[in-house]
């Protein structure tokens, strides 16, 4: 259940008593060091309290960095804010997961963190190399460890206190099913990309019943074009509402009972993001009904990330 009707301050309860998340995410996928803490920066400024971090975005440093100096500008409180960050896949040995965590959390200069995620259900073969691969560039699995031994390390990390919840990305249903039966500490988010051409509909349905917070990535389709944001009946919409079309789809995401991250490099785009409204009925039907399907990014199925620029 959403808390608030103003789409903007929105939060979402996390199961175990988790705390809340703010249901308007910021995504830190950002290639670029400089760009990283001002956009993170400029989130912050535009009223965003809930950032999406990546051990795998190898910009946590810059995140933490920014996300410490807007704090104190603004005199906002970490309390006020939700962070998450991801285990990569190169650390799934349940040995590796905690060192993993204490590197992520130093890098972002916290105290806490309110959310780790183990980033997909990939595990490859572990070491310092994000991306190995043999003389035929496939990629190298590891095949030592599963995806629930995996887990039992990411409770005790909740066990001990050091993050308050846990949950898994890139993930299908059929992936989720085993890990939410064996589960101690059941994951309280799920974060997979979703927007009108992938509305993940029984993922969806599975985790209202189940009380797991679905966390909508890439709403806007990683800005791919053509996609969502040229989609006709959006741009219809946009038109009719006053609204543009990011706007339209972050409002779509939020009223659906999801939570949701965008990202952008710009302040401009940061406030207009932010500053959403709720949908008049008739427009959030007709999203509902549009019938394209197309998913933007492969990693469910393989683990390999999309976006990311390699060896950088
Ligand atoms: N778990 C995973 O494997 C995974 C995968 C992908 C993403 N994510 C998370 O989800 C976050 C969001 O995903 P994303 O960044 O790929 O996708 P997105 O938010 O759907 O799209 C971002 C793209 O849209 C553009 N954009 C942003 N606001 C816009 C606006 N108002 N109007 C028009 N274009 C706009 C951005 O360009 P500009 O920067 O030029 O504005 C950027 O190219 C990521 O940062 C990351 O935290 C997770």
């Amino acid at each position: 259940m959403i808390e608030s009707s103003d789409l903007r301050i929105a939060r979402i309860p996390l199961n175990h008593g988790a705390g809340h998340m703010p249901v308007l995410g910021f995504g830190t996928l950002i290639p670029d060091s400089a760009a990283t803490i001002s956009a993170t920066r400029d989130a912050l400024e535009a009223g965003f309290r809930h950032f999406d971090c990546a051990e795998r975005y190898r910009n946590e440093r810059e995140v933490g960095e920014a996300l410490e100096a807007g704090l104190a500008a603004g005199g906002i409180a970490r309390e006020d804010i939700f962070v998450t960050t991801k285990l990569w896949n190169t650390n799934h040995r349940p040995e590796r997961v905690e060192p993993a965590f204490e590197a992520s959390r130093n890098r972002l200069r916290l105290s806490y963190l309110d959310l780790y995620l183990i980033h997909t259900p990939f595990a490859f073969q572990p070491g310092d190399e994000q991306d190995p691969r043999d003389q035929n560039g496939k990629v190298i699995y590891d095949r030592g460890v599963t995806l629930l031994d995996t887990w039992r390390a990411m409770e005790s990390l909740v066990d001990h206190g050091r993050c308050r919840a846990i949950g898994l990305s890139d993930i299908t249903l059929d992936g989720l099913l085993p890990i939410y039966e064996s589960a101690r500490i059941r994951p309280a988010v799920i974060q997979v990309e979703a927007h009108p051409y992938l509305p993940e509909t029984e993922l969806l349905e599975f985790c209202k019943k189940k009380d797991i917070v679905f966390l909508a990535g890439a709403p806007l389709g990683h800005g791919i074009k053509p996609g969502v944001l040229e989609d006709p009946i959006i741009l219809a919409i946009a038109a009719r509402i006053g609204k543009t079309p990011a706007q339209v789809l972050l409002a779509w995401a939020v009223q659906r009972g999801t939570a949701t991250l965008s990202k952008t490099r710009t302040a401009a785009r940061a406030r207009e993001n932010f500053n959403i409204s709720a949908l008049p009925e008739d427009a959030f039907d007709e999203i509902n009904r549009i019938q394209t399907r197309q998913r933007f990014n492969e990693v469910v199925k393989t683990g390999s990330p999309g976006f990311i620029p390699q060896g950088r």
